[in-house]
């Protein structure tokens, strides 16, 4: 069984859920994301509550030299990943030529380049030791582009590509690599993404606890792609790849533009 989970993004949302829930299944925690004092009030109680370790290494995850220091801390510090949970990521609506550059190439670098790089080396020395868990969090985005969030929905479907062409390299080496793809959740993404007045957070969401559980038990399993909402995980797999690109273009915008 292994036995310490790394998981990016941990200060809140899915991120948070993610290590209490593995906390409560009495596995020691890795957390990161740039909020130390939001880390360290999380490993705090996740040691109080469940007698495991939580170690904290803040960190800027967008950016090349953040993923390489947290990957030197966690090799300084002798800790082994045997689970790898790349959560980390933030979207943000708009049309692509009105939002500013810089933070869509951040999303890039954070959803797409850290997750790979995290993957890479850590993935790497779980094939070498013959086991091990990825969970890479995607999103139903993933499975349509997305007008007013292009670039997010690109991130996505570059995650869903990417970690089920490792999944199939590393399976017979014993590690799996599961994608997570969730539907709306209600959480802080929201308020990054500035999608608030848009039909698609009109709903609330599904609690982050909830998708957290659901990903984690999917990867325990070794499943490939899992959707956390049944008839989205249809809809997404067996209607949308059917139906004309551009009412699926419509249908994406309709959700994402914001009602007056
Ligand atoms: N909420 C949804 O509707 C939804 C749906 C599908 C998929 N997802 C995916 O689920 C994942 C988690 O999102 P969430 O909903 O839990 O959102 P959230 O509450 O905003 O959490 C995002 C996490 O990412 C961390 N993060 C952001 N920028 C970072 C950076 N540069 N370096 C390191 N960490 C960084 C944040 O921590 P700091 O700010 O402290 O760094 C935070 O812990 C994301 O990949 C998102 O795309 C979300």
């Amino acid at each position: 069984m292994p036995d310490t989970a790394l998981m990016t993004g941990a200060s809140s949302g899915i991120g948070a859920e993610f290590a209490r829930y593995r906390a409560s299944k009495g596995g020691d925690v890795v957390l990161t994301a740039r909020s130390e004092a939001r880390l360290k009030a999380l490993a705090a109680e996740l040691e109080a509550a469940h007698g495991i370790k939580a170690h904290v290494f803040a960190t800027d995850l967008g950016t090349g030299e953040g993923v390489y220091a947290l990957v030197d801390e966690i090799t300084q510090a002798g800790i082994q990943i045997d689970i790898l949970i790349n959560n980390a990521g933030f979207g943000g609506q708009g049309r692509h030529i009105d939002r500013d550059l810089d933070d869509e190439l951040g999303m890039i670098d954070l959803n797409t380049k850290a997750l790979v790089a995290l993957s890479h080396h850590f993935g790497g020395q779980m094939a070498l030791r013959g086991a091990g868990g990825i969970l890479n969090v995607g999103s139903t985005a993933g499975f349509m582009p997305g007008p007013l969030q292009a670039v997010y929905f690109a991130t996505k479907a570059f995650v869903k590509s990417y970690s089920q062409a490792l999944d199939h390299e590393l399976r017979p080496r014993g590690v799996t690599v599961t994608l997570l793809a969730p539907g709306y959740v209600g959480t802080a993404f929201a308020d990054r993404a500035g999608l608030h007045g848009t039909n698609l957070v009109k709903g609330g969401g599904k609690t982050p606890a909830s998708v957290a559980k659901h990903g984690y038990d999917a990867m325990m399993q070794g499943k490939l792609v899992t959707v956390n909402e049944g008839p989205l995980g249809f809809l997404v797999n067996w209607v949308i790849p059917l139906l004309p690109r551009r009412t699926v273009l419509k249908m994406i915008l309709n959700m994402q533009k914001k009602n007056k």
